[in-house]
């Protein structure tokens, strides 16, 4: 990664601290990196999990990999280099949210080891937990709630992941949330559960 130019003068030392923005919001900041196939319930589970913090008066936020594709990357596709810098833009995001006290839910597909690595590292690894939301290909496939599968069965969408673009399994995530095996509210209560443990101040 480039450095930064010598003709950049930042005022990160400057901000007002995180800790004091933690204190404010009571609760304490981390990123919860979900990633999986399309299809497999990354969405699903991150706004559910979003609303249920909401509800117990934490404040989080949501980042989704076709809201964020529909705005501040929507000049990217999914060549392996466009999702790099995808999730090098997202890593920056979640970094921010997280420096603003912010408990951040990203949800994005992320499908190797090496762009799951990348933004541990810039969100730094002690604010991060990388939770695998598991689901087959032959599963998603079944579900298919955007259609998008049968698109790519027609050979409309080039590049899909599980399909002609590679999704390494992760060796050791943070958190396995299988949602072939569990049902959508055994899934949330488990990221709750995980989640509830780590922000509370
Ligand atoms: S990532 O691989 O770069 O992490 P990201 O999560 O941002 O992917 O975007 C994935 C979403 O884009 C999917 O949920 C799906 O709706 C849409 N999409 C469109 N084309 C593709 C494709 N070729 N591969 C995967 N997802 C695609």
């Amino acid at each position: 990664m480039p450095e930064t130019p010598d003709n950049i003068y930042h005022v990160f030392d400057r901000m007002l601290p995180r800790a004091d923005r933690e204190a404010a919001l009571k609760q304490r900041s981390h990123v919860f990196w979900l990633f999986g196939l399309s299809g497999s319930g990354k969405s699903t589970l991150a706004l559910a999990l979003e609303r249920e913090l909401f509800n117990r008066g934490l404040f989080a936020q949501v980042l989704d990999g076709d809201n964020i594709r529909s705005g501040l990357n929507k000049d990217l596709g999914f060549s392996d280099e466009d999702r790099l810098e995808n999730i090098r833009r997202i890593g920056e995001v979640a970094k921010l949210f997280k420096d603003a006290g912010v408990i951040t839910i990203t949800s994005f597909i992320c499908p190797k080891e090496e762009l799951r690595q990348m933004a541990k590292e810039v969100v730094g690894a002690e604010d991060f937990s990388d939770v695998y939301v598991k689901a087959s290909y032959e599963q998603c496939q079944e579900r298919d709630p955007k259609g998008l599968y049968k698109k790519v069965q027609a050979g409309q969408v080039k590049q899909f992941t599980g399909k002609d673009s590679g999704f390494e399994e992760p060796s050791t995530p943070a958190l396995v949330i299988d949602t072939e095996n569990e049902t959508i509210e055994q899934s949330v209560q488990r990221l709750l559960n995980y989640v509830l443990e780590r922000v509370q101040a």
